[in-house]
């Protein structure tokens, strides 16, 4: 079998002349690993407990990450300059039921910590959803950052948007960065245009399309792009919430549950949710209605068109939909190596 041109380059790393190390927790499919790699990092260690994420780990970085991080000592893992960790979300999620701290996932934080307290990485990097700002009156931040400031990390965090690093994709998320001589500023990190859905569209393919029965498409003059770049413009003919929903509102997104909305290819997308497993993401290209394929969703998080997808489709949506995008990471990485490394 051919190696592809992602193999090749991520084996490049291999060699040596490398910059920076980093640990890679609740690894997923690697985001992270890719963005660090690109800046010149060696990943010393990874951990990952989903094993159609192993799976598709092991395929794309030679490399089988260990599992359950509560079962792993701190002392087993190896020194490194950055622990990186996109922590699990849906206890601190808008989607989930937000028990945060009360639900066994809210708590590896306290496992990041063990690890953190051992190994004094010089810089921790890490990743959750926007609305762990808010969570439990915004004392879950603030017992994180508690936390880490406890063990002598100067600590910054900010909301990032997928769309200012050149993805089509409205994806915002919470970066924490932890130093323990400097705190980190994030208002040096480049960004980038956004790009349109129209920009990272399959050319040919075997598009799931839908019947013009099946859909509306709303009036041109009813079509607003939002300040997010979202343009919705219209809806699969399934029923309408009724709560609180007023006639002749149809042209409003949110009368509409999130697989039945449709937006304009001129604009961005929506966040890629990790729940979906079939991948309603439906887009109009100005004649017909299509869902993005999965090849689109993995590029609307920046993932290589070669990076090898092992697992069945449902495992991928949730993959892709649990990941980072990338290009984000990789500037923030950029800039903790400019200014703390
Ligand atoms: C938000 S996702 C991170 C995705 C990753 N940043 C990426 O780019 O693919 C969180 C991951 O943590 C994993 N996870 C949850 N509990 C874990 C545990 N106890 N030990 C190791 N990994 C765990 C989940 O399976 C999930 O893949």
């Amino acid at each position: 079998m051919q190696t592809s041109l992602f193999k090749k380059k991520r084996k490049s790393w291999d060699k040596g002349g490398n910059k920076f190390t980093f640990i890679d927790l609740f690894a997923g499919i690697g985001g992270f690993r890719i963005a660090l790699e690109d800046q010149g990092g060696k990943c010393l260690f990874s951990s990952e407990i989903d094993k159609e994420c192993v799976k598709t780990y092991a395929a794309n970085f030679n490399d089988y990450p260990s599992g359950d991080i509560t079962e792993i000592k701190p002392s087993s893992i190896p020194k490194h300059d950055i622990l990186c960790g996109g922590f699990p979300c849906q206890p601190f999620s808008i989607s989930g039921k937000q028990k945060g701290f009360q639900d066994t996932r809210g708590t590896l934080f306290f496992n990041i910590l063990e690890i953190i307290k051992e190994k004094t990485p010089k810089v921790v990097f890490l990743e959750n959803v926007k609305h762990l700002q808010y969570h439990d009156k915004k004392r879950t931040l603030a017992t994180i950052i508690k936390h880490l400031e406890e063990l002598g990390y100067k600590t910054e965090w900010h909301l990032l948007n997928a769309k200012d690093f050149g993805l089509a994709q409205n994806r915002e998320r919470i970066i924490i960065i932890g130093n323990k001589h400097k705190h980190f500023s994030f208002s040096k990190i480049k960004t980038y245009e956004p790009k349109i859905i129209k920009d990272i569209l399959e050319k040919n393919g075997n598009f799931e399309y839908l019947k013009p029965s099946e859909f509306t498409i709303l009036p041109k003059g009813k079509w607003r792009k939002q300040a997010s770049g979202l343009i919705f413009c219209g809806y699969r003919n399934k029923s309408i919430r009724i709560n609180g929903t007023r006639p002749n509102t149809e042209h409003l997104s949110r009368v509409h549950k999130q697989p039945n909305r449709i937006y304009h290819i001129d604009g961005t997308h929506p966040t890629i949710p990790s729940q979906e497993s079939s991948g309603r993401f439906w887009i109009f290209d100005g004649k017909k209605v299509r869902k993005l394929t999965l090849n689109e969703c993995f590029r609307l998080m920046g993932f290589p068109d070669d990076f090898e997808k092992v697992s069945s489709n449902g495992a991928r949506y949730n993959q892709i939909g649990n990941a980072v995008a990338i290009p984000m990471i990789r500037e923030v990485t950029h800039q903790i190596l400019n200014q703390l490394i």
